[in-house]
C-alpha cells in the first residue's frame, strides 16, 4: 500500500483469517508486529509457519483492556505503519443475553476496545500524515437479529466509528478500511451451519482482504455478494423483518 518500511501491526492475530493473511503480508517485505490474548499459542502458529523473511514479533495484548491498549499503543505507535484488527468475540446470543459481564466483554472486544484503538492510532497517523486501519466488522452489525444481538450490536457501533474515522482523517492520509464478511470458516463458526455459496474459507477471506488493503478500499464485503444480499435485507420493512427468523 506504500513504501512505508515501520512494522504491520495485528491485533487479534491469532484469528484463523490473520493467519492466513500473514504469508501474504510477510511475502510483500513488510515486518509484523503480532498480538494475542494467548502469545504462547500465537507464537507456536506463526513458527509452524516457517515464513523466511522479515522480522514477526509476538506479544500479549487484551484489545478490550483500554487501559493496557493505551499504553501498548504509546510504547510502539512509533515503529508502526499501520494496523490490521482482526479481535472478535462471537457467543451464543442466549449466553450474551443471560450475563451482563459476557455482554461487556463481548461489546468491548467487538466494539469499545478496537473503537479506542483505532482512534489513537488514527491521530499519530494523522501527524505522521500516512498510515492506515483495516479492520474487521460483519454484516451482524447492517441489521440487528434475533441470533445475535449483542454482538450485531457492537459491529454495528464499530462500523459506524470506522465511518466517523475515515470521514474525518482521509485528508489527512490516513487510510480506514472497513472489512465486512458475511459467513467465513473458521473457529468463530465451527459447528454451525453455514452457506456453502455464501461462506468463504480463512484463506479465500485473506486473499479478498489483502486485494482490498493494496487496493485501498473504504468498504468491503467478504465474499463480495454479501453487499447486495445486505442491501436487501436492510431494506425488509420492520414489521416485515420482526417476523421472520433469517
Ligand atoms: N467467521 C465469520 O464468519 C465472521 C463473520 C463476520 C465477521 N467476523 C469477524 O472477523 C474477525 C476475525 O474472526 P475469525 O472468523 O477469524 O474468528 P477467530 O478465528 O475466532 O478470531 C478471532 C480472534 O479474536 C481474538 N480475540 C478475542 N477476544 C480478544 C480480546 N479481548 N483481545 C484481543 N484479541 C481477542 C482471539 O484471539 P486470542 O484468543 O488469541 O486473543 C481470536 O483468535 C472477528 O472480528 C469477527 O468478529 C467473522
Amino acid at each position: 500500500m506504500n513504501n512505508d518500511e515501520r512494522r504491520i501491526l495485528i491485533i487479534g492475530a491469532n484469528s484463523d483469517v490473520a493467519l492466513a493473511l500473514l504469508p501474504l503480508l510477510h511475502a510483500n517485505g513488510h515486518p509484523l508486529l503480532l498480538t494475542s490474548r494467548d502469545r504462547e499459542r500465537l507464537q507456536g502458529r506463526v513458527d509452524a509457519l516457517a515464513l523466511p523473511g522479515p522480522e514477526i514479533t509476538t506479544m500479549t495484548l487484551d484489545i478490550s483492556d483500554m487501559t493496557a491498549a493505551e499504553a501498548f499503543w504509546q510504547g510502539h505507535a512509533e515503529s508502526i505503519q499501520g494496523v490490521f484488527i482482526f479481535a472478535g468475540l462471537m457467543p451464543q446470543q442466549a449466553d450474551a443475553s443471560g450475563s451482563s459481564e459476557l455482554s461487556k466483554q463481548v461489546w468491548a472486544t467487538n466494539f469499545t476496545g478496537p473503537a479506542r484503538f483505532a482512534e489513537l492510532a488514527a491521530a499519530t497517523f494523522a501527524e505522521r500524515g500516512l498510515g492506515f486501519i483495516c479492520a474487521l466488522s460483519s454484516v451482524a452489525g447492517e441489521r440487528g437479529r434475533a441470533a445475535n444481538y449483542t454482538y450485531g450490536s457492537a459491529k454495528a457501533g464499530f462500523s459506524a466509528f470506522l465511518s466517523g474515522l475515515r470521514n474525518r482523517y482521509d485528508r489527512q492520509g490516513v487510510k480506514v478500511i472497513t472489512v465486512i464478511p458475511g459467513f467465513m470458516r473458521t473457529k468463530m463458526t465451527q459447528g454451525m451451519p453455514l452457506s456453502g455459496p455464501l461462506t468463504v474459507s480463512a484463506e479465500e477471506a485473506a486473499k479478498s482482504i489483502y486485494k482490498a488493503w493494496i487496493k485501498g478500499r473504504d468498504v468491503t464485503y467478504v465474499p463480495g455478494i454479501w453487499r447486495y444480499i445486505m442491501r436487501v435485507i436492510r431494506n425488509i420493512p420492520e414489521f416485515v423483518f420482526k417476523e421472520t427468523n433469517i
